[in-house]
């Protein structure tokens, strides 16, 4: 039997263990968002036109990781979430244009401290509900004082019109509630398709009035 004493100090042990674990993705975040906001600034100093629209980074709370864990049948370790969960860090990259989607992506992980783990295209094959995005999960070194340590950081890239509709669908449905009457269910993949329709149709307009890049 542990007393209370240790009880306590096992618990702020695995506070301070899960703390640092923490900030190692925090730093990877960091890391990404950087390069992003160089990638931008670079190809408007360029005179290219600016591919990001903007650029949203989140940390999971350990409410939502410990969630994650329970729904995926993890251990919430250190070792179990961080060999089972790879979206602890997330960064959005919302772009103008489909075809800015690809080019950033690449820019991305085309750098050689960059380590592509993974690979999702929601939009050359979007999910059945209509959602499109193109999803990463990268790799990042992150320097600490005594050693490097590998972070995975999941990168998630879209159009204004994806990021409109997935922001919206997610409000009404996603995750929230399954039992979502067909009808409605129907309107929304309708309406995915209304946003595609209006990405071709202003990137077309984008190509005629500026040519292909
Ligand atoms: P999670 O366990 O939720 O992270 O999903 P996953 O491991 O199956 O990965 P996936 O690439 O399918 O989704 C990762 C993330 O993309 C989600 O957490 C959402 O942020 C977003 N996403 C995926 N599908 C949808 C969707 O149908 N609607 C909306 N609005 N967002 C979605
Ligand atoms: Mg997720």
């Amino acid at each position: 039997m542990l007393d209370d004493a240790s009880v306590l100090e096992t618990l702020r042990d695995l506070a301070e263990e899960f703390s640092q674990f923490m900030l190692h993705y925090k730093f990877g975040l960091a890391e990404v968002e950087t390069k992003v906001k160089i990638l931008a600034e670079e190809l408007v100093h360029k005179g290219r036109d600016n591919p990001i629209e903007y650029v949203s980074p989140r940390l999971k709370t350990l409410a939502s990781i410990s969630a994650k864990a329970a729904r995926i049948g993890c251990a919430m370790t250190v070792e179990g979430v961080r060999a089972s969960i790879y979206d602890i860090a997330g960064i959005r990259i919302v772009c103008s244009f489909v075809s800015d989607v690809y080019t950033v992506a690449d820019m991305l992980t085309r750098q050689s401290d960059v380590r592509l783990l993974q690979t999702k295209d929601y939009i050359a094959v979007p999910k059945p509900n209509g959602y499109r995005s193109l999803h990463l999960i990268v790799e990042i070194p992150v320097f600490l004082s005594d050693r490097v340590v590998a972070v995975p950081v999941e990168v998630q890239l879209r159009t204004v019109a994806m990021d409109f509709w997935a922001s919206l669908e997610h409000k009404i449905y996603y995750k929230y509630d399954p039992d979502i009457p067909a009808a409605l269910r129907e309107e929304l993949v309708a309406a995915a398709g209304d946003a595609a329709r209006l990405d071709e149709r202003m990137e077309r307009l984008h190509r005629e009035i500026h040519g292909p890049h």
